[in-house]
Parts: structure tokens; C-alpha cells; sequence
């Protein structure tokens, strides 16, 4: 199954880069407007599961991946590691990388928030991130941490590559990435943020730049 630049036709919930753009512009009053009046019916009712058209984990497993591998420096709750598993399975990753610290699969509470996504995306675990790093950029990895930084790359003026792969780093929920792995790295990207607080959760930073790369690789 191949999915480079456009979605496979088959999977019809899968939408197309056309369908993604087919209700750009139209705002949520002028589709109001279109109500019809006896019915009061939208025409956007919540899609039931069988109507998502999902992936098998087979089929899941036999699509084209999205070049880009996530890393994990030392995280520390398992409901963490659990959502990025989800995540990473929404987006079609290449693999999760656990390292140190991070748990493991199989585990309760991964699983109360991975949902089963952790039999769709593969993963390893490293005994450091440091030898995480190693091996990545001898598969021709290009190295980034999602991080604040000095010099760091904002988010919205990264531009991928699509003959790049890319390993994208997450820190521990405390310590953030670690200053031995930031000495390594090619490139820091940062999510601007505009409110008092610090930083963003782990799982929140994974969805905004996996999606981010998604967006910019794939539509
Ligand atoms: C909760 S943060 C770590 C704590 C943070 N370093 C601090 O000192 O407040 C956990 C991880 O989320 C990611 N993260 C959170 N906010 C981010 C942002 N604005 N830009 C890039 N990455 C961010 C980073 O990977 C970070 O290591």
C-alpha cells in the first residue's frame, strides 16, 4: 500500500489532500444556512465506528510510513508514552523510539492510553538516547530535538524535505531534553507558544509537529 503524496484511494475515510480542502472556506454559519429547516438536519452527524473505514494493524503495518522516526529521552509516565503510541499511529510514523527510562510495551498503563496502538506501531527501546542518536544517524537520520533552545528553529519556518528522514527527539517531562543529547543533535525545533506557561505537555508538543510534518510532507 503506498501513500507518498496522496492517500491510498481504497481507504475512503482516509481522505484525499482534495478532501481535506473540499469545505476551505466555507465557515460553520454559511453550512448552517444550508439546514434544512424541516429536518433541522446539518448533514454533520458524528460518524460511527464502522463508518471511520480504519486500517487494519495488518494493512496498518504494510502502508507506506511517514519518514520520520519519534524518539523518547527518559519519559516518565506511562500514560504519556501510551498517547504517543496513539499518536504515532494516527500519523503513520516509522517507529517509536524508547530509551532509558521510558517504559515499555507490554504494560497497563501504556496500553490505558496507546488503546492498542501499540501493536500497530513498531518500537524499540534503546539502554540510552545518546546510542538511539547513534544508530539513527547512521541510518541516514537527520537528528532534531523538539525543544526550547537557544538558536532553535521555530516550528512554522521548518521546512521538510521529502527525500529527509527525520528522528524527532521529546524530553523527560521535567528535565526536557537532555544537554548530552543537545550537543548531538543537527537541529532544534520549538513551538511558539503565546500563553504564561513554560511549556507544553509532552503528548500536546508530539501532536502539534507530528502533524505539523504531516502537513507540510504529505498535502
Ligand atoms: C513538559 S516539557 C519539559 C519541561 C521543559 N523543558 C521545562 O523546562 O519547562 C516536555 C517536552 O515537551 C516538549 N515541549 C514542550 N513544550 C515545547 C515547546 N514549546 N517547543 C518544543 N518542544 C516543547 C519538549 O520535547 C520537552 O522536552
Amino acid at each position: 500500500m503506498h501513500f507518498h503524496g496522496s492517500f491510498p484511494a481504497e481507504l475512503k475515510r482516509l481522505v484525499s489532500p482534495a478532501d481535506l480542502n473540499a469545505n476551505k472556506g466555507a465557515s460553520y454559519r454559511e453550512k448552517r444556512k444550508k439546514t434544512d429547516e424541516t429536518t433541522n438536519n446539518t448533514g454533520m452527524e458524528k460518524l460511527k465506528l464502522d463508518e471511520l473505514n480504519r486500517v487494519s494493524i495488518e494493512e496498518f503495518k504494510e502502508q507506506e510510513k511517514l519518514p520520520l522516526v519519534v524518539v523518547l529521552d527518559n519519559v516518565r509516565s506511562m500514560h504519556n508514552i501510551g498517547s504517543i503510541f496513539r499518536t504515532g499511529d494516527g500519523f503513520a510514523i516509522t517507529q517509536l523510539c524508547l530509551c532509558g527510562i521510558t517504559a515499555q510495551p507490554p504494560h497497563r498503563e501504556i496500553e490505558k492510553t496507546a488503546l492498542g496502538a501499540t501493536q500497530s506501531v513498531d518500537w524499540k527501546h534503546y539502554e540510552s538516547t545518546l546510542e538511539a542518536v547513534k544508530a539513527l544517524r547512521e541510518e541516514g537520520y537527520l537528528i532534531i530535538a523538539v525543544e526550547q533552545a537557544s538558536g532553535s528553529t521555530m516550528l512554522n519556518t521548518f521546512k521538510p524535505q521529502q527525500d529527509q528522514k527525520y528522528a524527532l527527539i521529546f524530553g523527560n517531562e521535567v528535565n526536557g531534553v537532555s544537554d548530552e543529547v543537545m550537543e548531538v543533535i543537527d537541529e532544534c525545533i520549538e513551538i511558539p507558544q503565546f500563553g504564561t506557561k513554560h511549556s507544553f505537555n509532552i503528548v500536546i508538543s508530539a501532536g502539534i509537529v507530528l502533524w505539523d510534518f504531516f502537513a507540510k510532507l504529505r498535502l
